[in-house]
């Protein structure tokens, strides 16, 4: 018997999609682009990889069936068919979530306890001698719509942005793998300066600074598919083990990171020990508009306060615009800012390579040359 062949759904905010398909080919595994996301059919070792070396990936979740779903006796009898023991274990809890589209269906929390229902007593039999039930919830959700359902299992746990290193945060802090989808979309590469003038947290230089060393974001953190019956220990052993090899970083590489806010510094500070990459960067109390630019340019990225999040924090974005037109010719940058901000940084000729929400709020990423 090969190895089982998963149909795996990687997820990432809508708008973000052709970063992430192009990471997952750069990874070498190939998929199709879909709202939300990007479908993968993979066998074991390349959905564990996923897992652990997608920077831009926030959750990968394997379907288990598709079935009829008219009623709710075809949703149990379609879910109750398939392979569970795959996935949970005799007596493990499962967690249930319904989204019902179209469907002339009771209601989410019936078509829910439904599927609960299945799995157990897909799952039902004699008790055999062997390891005992990981308590962890194995997460499931079910999608209906009209008259099929498609069900899913989830093979992250925590949402794959959880590094383990950013546990200091200050305001408004940026996902970890929108971070690295910025990166990927300024087409930075490790050996070129970096700064991030209002660096919060520090996320943008410390997910850069761990990408020079090649660091995987998954080497330090556990996933759902660890506790799979099906889990293949050896194979994972051996992928950690390329996951945590880290290689020296380029003498060259600059990694400038600062915040008018001195509890941003040391959020900056604390993440990046955590992280492995403190030696790395250069942190300073500096506000942007008496920063000078280090002398050999490179990529200015940021997300300055959007103003709904961060209390009194209304970036001017005409004096932001100024500010790099003047101080920072020859450099490349990356900006998540609010649509309204387009208008006052047109001057600057910035081309708007992505939208996405982040916390609820849209937001537009440019990307351009100052100069
Ligand atoms: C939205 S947060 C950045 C979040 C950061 N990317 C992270 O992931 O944690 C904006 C940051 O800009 C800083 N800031 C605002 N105006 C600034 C200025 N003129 N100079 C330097 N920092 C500034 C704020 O203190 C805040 O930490």
């Amino acid at each position: 018997m090969g190895s089982p062949k998963y149909r795996a759904f990687v997820a990432i905010a809508p708008g973000l999609e052709m970063p992430l398909l192009s990471e997952l080919k750069q990874l070498g595994v190939r998929g199709d682009r879909q709202p939300g996301g990007v479908g993968i059919e993979v066998g074991a070792e390349d959905l564990y990889a996923v897992n652990l070396f997608s920077r831009l990936a926030g959750r990968v979740t394997v379907e288990v069936c598709r079935t009829k779903a008219n009623s709710l006796k075809a949703i149990h009898n379609g879910v109750k068919a398939a392979p569970w023991k795959r996935y949970v274990w005799p007596g493990q809890p499962v967690e249930v979530r319904a989204t019902v589209i179209r469907a002339k269906l009771p209601g989410r929390n019936a078509v829910a306890n439904k599927v609960s229902l299945a799995i157990a007593d897909a799952l039902r039999g004699p008790r055999l001698p062997g390891p005992r039930a990981p308590r962890q919830a194995a997460k499931v959700h079910i999608l209906v719509e009209g008259d099929t359902a498609r069900v899913t299992v989830d093979s992250s746990g925590d949402l794959l942005h959880k590094r383990g290193w950013r546990q200091a945060t200050a305001k408004a802090p940026i996902r970890e793998n929108y971070a690295a989808a910025m990166l990927h979309l300024a087409e930075w590469q490790p050996g070129e300066t970096l700064v991030d003038p209002m660096c919060g947290s520090g996320t943008f230089c410390i997910e850069a600074a761990t990408i020079a060393l090649g660091r995987a974001p998954g080497a330090d953190r556990p996933f759902a598919f660890e506790r799979w019956p099906t889990f293949d220990k050896a194979l994972m052993t051996a992928l950690r083990r390329e996951a945590r090899e880290m290689e020296p970083l380029d003498e060259d590489s600059l990694f400038i990171c600062g915040d008018r806010d001195a509890g941003a510094i040391k959020a900056t500070t604390a993440n990046a020990k955590r992280a492995g990459v403190l030696s790395a960067l250069s942190i300073d109390n500096v506000s942007f508009g008496k920063r000078v630019p280090p002398p050999e340019t490179g990529l200015l990225v940021c997300n300055p306060p959007y103003g709904e999040r961060v209390d009194g924090g209304h970036t001017d974005w005409a004096a932001m615009a100024r500010i790099l037109r003047d101080k920072w010719k020859g450099w490349r940058v990356a900006l998540v800012v609010p649509p309204h901000a387009k208008r006052s940084m047109a001057f600057l000729e910035l081309e708007e390579v992505a939208s996405f929400q982040t916390g609820g709020i849209p937001v537009r990423v440019l990307v351009g040359d100052i100069g």
